[in-house]
């Protein structure tokens, strides 16, 4: 067969050559990312991945057909073989650790050409990112952009030897699952086989890596693949990847725990050089409390105030009744932000939190000599104003905001979304720093007003902490679950729990869920059944690799760190998927097209 490269050897990448092979024949393959053209002399800079080389052609040299070297252009593939040598001292780039040496080529082979590509491969911001994930492989020749794919690996990498020192297995587990509604909506799979039934994607492994549990795998991981049809956001992706691991013989959130931040840890000492103390720990109830959330970024303060108690007795509708019925009333001081915030600049900070969900915004502002001015304050008494002004610490030039609402979710969520975006307004946050912090003791249970009834926070196979237990039927509200995330700069990284492996507990808990018999059996018989074959206590917790990675090549979005990814609306805009299927496809797994309405 005919050999293109006639047995030439790479010597070495473009960015790896050294003054070790100077005045030796070398060998370089790649791409041409620019090339400059004096006519008898022509300068080519190769590109690969590691970086790239610059390789000369000159017309009283060179040993080929020169006619080729007239004709290279940009991305063409090619390979040069001619002699390393130092470049002349004015011509050298400090910038660049080939800098100093070229390739003086004697022979060139066009392994490829290339049409003019849609954007330059070197300029940052000249094409759109629809434009860039259409051609995601040309953007990928960036080495900005395929740096993070490299940053990917070495984190695969460390996983993988911390988890397997740590005895853990790595097993994979099905895709073709079957769906079980609880969390996102599943991604859907019609069978052939079997007419009008679907598998689904997995959302997580999570059934899997239980009953591994109960086969005596004793220590699970896995690089998994989930999939979610959710609403994307700058953080999601329908389709991500998951580090999952459970462990057998642990009841405690503390042994998971700790081999999570051990891991954690190590990753961020061998990839960004960052050493962490012990990870701070806070209640989901302080959390919610303090900032609205329980993704709090504590890279700054900033604290949302509980005034409900005061409000109690105030003279405005509105706040009276939110603090009486079951709601309450919560304040922001944004301190000195008064002298720097427009009329219309507060009155956009309110729409805003409308925006989030919350009636209304109202605020006391500090200013001139400090004394505060608000419509509000008619309402207060002297005294409640005092108080209000000594929890806030206010003082001249601040501004407090209140938000009042009788569901006390409106208020912390609205809130806490102001509190994020005041700092992104005002710069309060050091970029440079990363802020871990574990949030425990989630509530069992959260109520959906969708459904009128309450489904599990986690999911229905978290633990109940044992002193909650009681409350399952009586006051659910109150149960809080063995349930523990790991929180980064205000991004979940991850999460996991403590498993019922009692099946008397889970069969209370599913009821406690409101399931039927019939839901309970037709959706988990099989995982039921097999905790009645000897189930080793166990918990586990899994983590976003792309959200870690992300925070480790300080992105902020996670389309930027994985290869393929899709956009807004789940679309893969290189593949152009998701795409019409012939109709005997469609015939075959039985389904009937409906037209969407207009
Ligand atoms: P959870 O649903 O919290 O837990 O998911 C764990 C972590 O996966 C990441 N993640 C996502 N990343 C990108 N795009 C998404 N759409 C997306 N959804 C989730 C987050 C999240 O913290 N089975 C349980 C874990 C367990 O209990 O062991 C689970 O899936 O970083």
């Amino acid at each position: 067969m005919f050999d293109l490269l006639e047995g030439m050897e790479r010597t070495k990448y473009c960015g790896e050559f050294t003054d070790e092979y100077l005045s030796k024949s070398v060998v370089a393959m790649g791409w041409v990312a620019n090339r400059r053209d004096f006519g008898d002399l022509v300068f080519v800079d190769l590109r690969d991945r590691t970086g790239k080389l610059q390789v000369v052609f000159d017309r009283s040299k060179f040993k080929g057909d020169y006619d080729k070297v007239d004709k290279l252009r940009n991305e063409f593939v090619i390979c040069v073989m001619g002699t390393l040598t130092k470049r002349d001292e004015d011509t050298i780039d400090p910038k660049s650790k080939t800098g100093f040496i070229e390739i003086r080529v004697e022979d060139l082979k066009v392994l490829s050409t290339s049409l003019p590509i849609p954007f330059q491969i070197n300029d940052d911001d000249s094409a759109t990112d629809a434009l860039r994930l259409k051609y995601r492989y040309l953007d990928l020749r960036r080495e900005q952009v395929a740096s993070k794919l490299y940053v990917r690996n070495e984190v695969c990498k460390i996983i993988r030897r911390f988890l397997d020192e740590y005895g853990f297995l790595e097993v994979e587990t099905p895709i073709l699952g079957k769906s079980t509604p609880e969390g996102a909506r599943d991604y859907l799979v019609p069978s052939r086989m079997f007419p009008n039934k679907f598998f689904a994607l997995p959302q997580s492994p999570q059934l899997y890596k239980q009953l591994l549990m109960v086969s005596g795998v004793d220590r699970y991981y896995q690089i998994a693949k989930c999939f979610r049809d959710e609403d994307l956001r700058a953080d999601r992706q329908p389709e991500f990847t998951q580090v999952d691991f459970e462990m057998s013989f642990v009841s405690k959130e503390e042994q998971v725990m700790s081999v999570t931040e051990k891991l954690i840890k190590l990753i961020f000492e061998q990839i960004k050089g960052i050493k962490f103390d012990d990870f701070p720990r806070m209640t989901w109830d302080e959390s919610m409390r303090r900032y609205g959330t329980d993704k709090p970024d504590i890279r700054f303060d900033l604290e949302l105030i509980d005034i409900t108690d005061l409000a109690k007795e105030c003279t405005l509708v509105p706040f009276k009744n939110a603090a009486t019925k079951g709601g309450s009333v919560r304040i922001l001081n944004g301190k000195g932000m008064f002298d720097k915030l427009s009329r219309s600049e507060l009155e956009q900070l309110v729409t805003f939190v409308k925006g989030c969900g919350a009636p209304g915004m109202s605020y006391i502002s500090f200013e001139d000599d400090g004394t505060p001015k608000s419509p509000l304050l008619k309402f207060f008494t002297e005294s409640q104003v005092a108080e209000i002004i000594k929890r806030a610490d206010a003082k001249r030039g601040d501004v407090v905001f209140f938000v009042a609402d009788e569901k006390d979710k409106v208020v912390l969520t609205s809130l806490g979304k102001l509190r994020l975006h005041l700092a992104e307004k005002f710069d309060l946050i050091d970029k440079t720093k990363f802020a871990p912090i574990w949030i425990v003791d989630f509530p069992q249970f959260e109520y959906s007003d969708e459904e009128k009834r309450f489904v599990a926070c986690h999911h229905p196979f978290t633990c109940p902490k044992d002193e909650d237990v009681e409350f399952l039927f009586s006051d659910p509200a109150r149960v809080r679950a063995k349930a523990y995330d790991i929180v980064v700069n205000g991004y979940e990284l991850g999460g996991g729990s403590i498993r019922i492996h009692d099946q008397e507990l889970q069969d209370k808990m599913f009821k406690a869920l409101g399931f039927t018999e019939e839901r309970i059996s037709s959706l988990f018989g099989f995982f039921l059944e097999a905790f009645k074959f000897g189930a080793p206590p166990h918990g586990g917790l899994a983590f976003g690799l792309d959200r870690l990675v992300m925070l480790l090549t300080d992105s902020t979005d996670i389309k930027s760190v994985i290869a393929f990814p899709k956009v807004q609306t789940s679309a893969d805009l290189m593949m152009e998927a998701p795409d019409f299927v012939a109709p005997k496809q469609i015939q075959d797994v039985y389904i009937d097209l409906i037209k969407p309405e207009e």
